[in-house]
């Protein structure tokens, strides 16, 4: 296999990312694809980031000993805990992400906006440069939505105790203001549905998966790995969990949900 027809690893500590490989689909048909459901380990939001970064390094393993040529963690508290220190020892490039501060601070126009994350993603310095960097004369409200990651991973994306809970959580923001809000966490756009009726039309709802898949596009074409074929690509799906729920989800979400999930060892 020469370097530009490898496949592209993509993980998450689950479900999540699954939204972030439907934005990569979309705009990389030709590429092959290696998506890897750590959800013996989710949710990662309530660990020790030492903790994510061996994950991140034992996942980036399988990963590479598929053969992949760049990995995408599409996971915003992986990415927070670990793509530095991924980048620094490991000799392929990456893409990360992390909530949309950004271009959330330059849409909001009350100047409040609010930011829907893990606890894993919200702790701690990294977020503070985030916010300190991108969103001088903003206010950045942020919200640790437990049991969000829980729910998705069941497969719950509705019904009156899911509506229950996402309100609970978004209903504080809305209150002082936000017009704008960051789903900071890639399990957040499967419950898109369900958040958009709680906030109502006049608020924005941010994910961050089709910008991932652009800079994957653009990082490919910069280091001259992108795949020469147009279309015809394939996933392959890796995990260390449930499989059942795995491919219950792909089917949901339009994946083929052909193909043996084989599981990495713990
Ligand atoms: N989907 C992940 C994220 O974007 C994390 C979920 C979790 O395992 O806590 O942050």
């Amino acid at each position: 296999m020469s370097a530009t027809t490898a496949p592209v690893g993509v993980f998450d500590s689950g479900l999540g990312g699954l939204t972030v490989l439907q934005s990569l689909r979309s705009l990389l048909p030709g590429e092959d694809f290696i998506y890897f459901a750590d959800q013996a380990f989710c949710p990662y939001g309530g660990r020790p980031e030492a903790e994510i970064r061996d994950r991140a390094f034992a996942v980036t393993d399988a990963l590479r000993a598929e053969g992949a040529k760049l990995v995408v963690v599409a996971c915003n508290t992986a990415t927070i805990a670990a793509v530095a220190a991924l980048r620094a020892a490991v000799d392929i490039p990456f893409v990360g992400m992390e909530p949309a501060v950004k271009p959330a601070s330059a849409l909001t126009r009350s100047g409040v906006v609010g930011v829907l994350a893990t606890q894993g993603s919200l702790a701690g310095d990294k977020f503070q440069h985030l916010v300190a960097t991108h969103a001088q004369g903003v206010k950045v409200l942020t919200q640790p939505c437990r049991g969000w990651v829980e729910l998705v991973e069941a497969g719950d994306l509705d019904g009156p105790v899911v509506r229950q809970q996402v309100r609970a959580a978004v209903q504080p923001l809305i209150d002082a203001g936000c017009d704008v809000l960051v789903l900071g966490c890639t399990h957040f756009p499967l419950l898109r549905p369900v958040i958009a009726d709680c906030v109502g039309p006049a608020v924005t709802l941010l994910e961050t998966g089709p910008a991932v898949a652009r800079q994957t596009l653009r990082v490919l074409e910069q280091t001259g790995l992108r795949n020469p074929r147009g279309d015809g690509g394939s996933i392959r799906w890796r995990g260390t969990g449930d499989d059942v729920a795995f491919r219950a989800m792909r089917l949901r979400l339009g994946f083929d949900a052909q193909g043996e999930t084989a599981p990495l060892s713990r």
